[in-house]
């Protein structure tokens, strides 16, 4: 048994965000997001669902807020939704909106939870996509506009911010039409790219304007760390070098290093997807940020052969290193992609892991009415492993948050993917703690725990 302890103030939490939880889609005016629309068309949806109700957060969220109080959470976070805070996308606001997350905000004081709130976790006004959305460079003022409005309103009460989550989600909204609004052209994917990072810079430039007392803005970006799979084959490792540069690099360059790549740069030259860039706009998204948020999830392994691909994971599934729901188990992801931002971006300022799960298929309370999730259990006592052994060397890693209270809307694959810790009956609305979230309310509970050598 190895002893996992980690000090007192560091901040366990759970992350939600409003698309996924909220549903009252309809309610006290909001408007269509982007999702709401994308979720309509025949087929984009895995199991044909809409996220208009999903758990009711909006109806129930004193109930859930009181379940994540019981599993003894110390830090909440969760996205506004601009349409409901927006209905038009920019202009009028909804108060009626606003009182919303008045009500979510102060049920969380008073329940001891630390506020961490993202301005735009992917669901634009429908609105606003009509104009263009990501592609028309107002919404650069659209959304300073509605940030400035938060900052306002809910400055003295929220003490973390992010500007975006995960920038990545725009680009395959509008590169690889899975997501919404569901566009597919590659130069439409890097323009909507580039002007989600000018809304970093302005959200951030409007953060510091409002004064924000004791607040502290960052941005959250996932990283998948692509590795080859052969380290010795020339074609495996451009292949996995161009993918680190096409995603998480093609976000953490500007923001910490105020432009593009030169390898990014040259792939969009040759593949004609060259956003419009003006003058100063890497000032406007390169600016100090207070922390930076880390998504990790898993890593990705690539080979220029796809049989040998298969082969390896064959291997591994039998080797023990794939869980259940076929995903490779590599928690060590969160600590190679702490030592990438200190020894490629030279990062200083401190990291929340923002994000970590994994999802179940098919979950359901079994005849003894629990959920025995021993998967989920493994997967985050070996990211808290790694995430410990970094904390160790000295890393300035002040908080973690599982991926998710509860089951949600899980975007392109609706209700079937499922990652909470808590399970969601969607008929009901009735929720069941999963073994994972016990375990994960004992750790918190503990400030550690012991991991078996296994
Ligand atoms: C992340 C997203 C989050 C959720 C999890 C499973 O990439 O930020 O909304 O979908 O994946």
């Amino acid at each position: 048994m190895k002893q996992i302890r980690f000090k007192k103030d560091f901040l366990f939490g759970v992350a939600t965000s409003a698309a996924q939880i909220e549903g009252g889609a309809f309610a006290d005016g909001r408007s269509a997001s982007i999702w709401d629309a994308f979720a309509k068309k025949p087929g984009v949806i895995g199991d044909g669902t809409t996220p208009e109700v999903s758990c009711d957060f909006y109806h129930n969220y004193k109930e859930d807020i009181a379940l994540a109080k019981r599993l003894g959470i110390e830090s909440f976070r969760f996205s506004f939704s601009w349409s409901r805070i927006f209905p038009e996308g920019c202009g009028k606001v909804n108060e009626k909106g606003l009182d919303f997350y008045k009500r979510v905000v102060e049920e969380l004081l008073k329940n001891d939870m630390v506020p961490n709130a993202t301005l735009y976790h992917w669901d634009l006004p429908q609105v606003l996509e009509e104009k263009g959305g990501w592609l028309n460079r107002d919404i650069v003022k659209w959304y300073g506009e509605y940030a400035s409005v938060l900052f306002r309103e809910f400055g003295d009460r929220i003490p973390l911010w992010a500007t975006i989550n995960e920038p990545i989600a725009t680009y395959v909204g509008y590169a690889q039409g899975i997501f919404a609004p569901g566009h597919s052209s590659e130069l439409m994917g890097r323009q909507a790219n580039h002007h989600v990072l000018l809304a970093h810079g302005e959200g951030v430039r409007r953060f510091r304007e409002e004064n924000m007392k004791d607040g502290k803005i960052g941005i959250v970006v996932d990283v998948w760390k692509h590795h080859p799979l052969r380290p010795e084959n020339e074609a495996d490792c451009a292949l996995a070098e161009l993918e680190n540069e096409k995603t998480y690099r093609s976000y953490l360059h500007p923001v910490f290093k105020g432009g593009y790549t030169s390898a990014l740069l040259n792939y969009m030259e040759a593949n004609h997807c060259m956003p419009d860039m003006q003058e100063g706009d890497f000032e406007l998204i390169r600016q100090p940020l207070d922390f930076f948020g880390l998504n990790c999830y898993n890593r990705v392994v690539d080979c220029a052969d796809d049989t040998l691909l298969e082969a390896d994971r064959k291997k591994k599934r039998t080797g023990g290193n794939f869980q259940d729901n076929g995903a490779e188990f590599y928690p060590r992801a969160v600590y190679d992609a702490i030592h990438m931002l200190k020894e490629d971006y030279e990062l200083s300022i401190p990291i929340y892991v923002t994000e970590n799960g994994t999802p179940s298929y098919n979950e359901t309370p079994g005849a003894d009415g629990c959920v025995h999730d021993s998967n989920r259990i493994q997967y985050i006592r070996g990211f808290l492993y790694w995430i410990a052994k970094a904390l160790e060397e000295g890393n300035d890693i002040r908080g973690y948050y599982v991926w998710s209270l509860l089951d949600n809307w899980e975007w392109n694959s609706g209700f079937y993917s499922r990652y909470g810790l808590t399970h969601v009956d969607f008929e009901t609305q009735e929720r069941t703690v999963k073994d994972s979230g016990k375990l994960y309310s004992q750790v918190i509970k503990d400030k550690g725990f012991e991991l078996p050598e296994d």
